[in-house]
């Protein structure tokens, strides 16, 4: 949600990881010449991982507590939790009973996610925009607070990767900001803002084209993607959304 100001993450080359890789395997590691290309030279969450549990984990809790009621009664089985960071959303699903596979490109954000969950979670490195997974292969996925930080081509491509990889009726629960309305809305919004300014300069720059289009409701529109249910919160700055079409 909050990132840290760190370097952006260079995204070139195939995405490297398998479904089940070990997270920091050669493989994943993506040396030069291996023919696998490395998707990531610095780890932008390499120094606040650690933090992000204990500092972003309670404001959001009542985010991950909707998006697993939205996940809850709709026949899902299989989930893939896409920039799953430090995997507690993945656990919390988990825990209900779905079975759940997380993926995010953070080195850091995965061995966080890794040493909390044990062996019961696959956590899979790979770029979100490039799955490394069939067509079909799940019943629903989650993407929280990812796409406000990314550029709208990667944020895009993030979205048309989860249409792909999951079966139909594509089923989406994303939960991400809105553009605020309203006298307490925009109050709220200058502080989110401030939040996302302290980001750095490519996270604010990208939050801002966010919003610009529209914030999260309208970014999943322009990807043919229909609001099936949405729950605001935070006076209506962030919203967690069940997507299809
Ligand atoms: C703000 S965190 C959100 C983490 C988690 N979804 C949550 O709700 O706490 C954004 C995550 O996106 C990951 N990320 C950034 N670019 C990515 C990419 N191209 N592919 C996969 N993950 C990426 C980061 O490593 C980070 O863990």
């Amino acid at each position: 949600m909050f990132p840290p100001a760190a370097a952006s993450l260079p995204l070139a080359g195939k995405c490297p990881a398998a479904p089940g890789d070990p997270i920091g395997s050669a493989k994943n590691r993506g040396e030069e010449g291996s023919g696998v290309v490395s998707v990531v030279k610095t780890d932008a969450y390499s120094k606040t991982a650690r933090l992000y549990d204990p500092l972003i984990g309670p404001l959001i809790m009542p985010v991950r507590r909707e998006i697993c009621r939205l996940a809850l009664g709709r026949n899902l089985h299989s989930i893939l939790d896409i920039c799953c960071g430090t995997g507690r959303q993945s656990m919390m699903l988990q825990n209900l009973g779905f079975r759940v596979t997380g993926l995010d490109l953070s080195p850091a954000m995965l061995r966080v996610a890794q040493r909390k969950a044990g062996k019961s979670i696959p956590f899979v490195r790979g770029d979100a925009a490039r799955l490394p997974f069939a067509d079909d292969s799940f019943d629903a996925a989650v993407i929280s607070f990812a796409l406000h930080e990314k550029e709208v081509s990667l944020c895009n491509g993030i979205l048309r990767e989860a249409k792909r990889v999951v079966r139909q009726p594509v089923r989406l629960i994303v939960a991400d900001f809105l553009v605020p309305l309203g006298l307490t809305a925009r109050a709220v919004g200058r502080w989110v803002r401030l939040v996302e300014r302290g980001a750095g300069k490519e996270h604010y720059a990208s939050f801002l084209a966010f919003m610009k289009r529209g914030g999260l409701t309208a970014v999943l529109l322009q990807q043919d993607l229909r609001v099936l249910r949405e729950e605001r919160l935070f006076f209506d700055n962030v919203a967690v959304v069940l997507a299809g079409h």
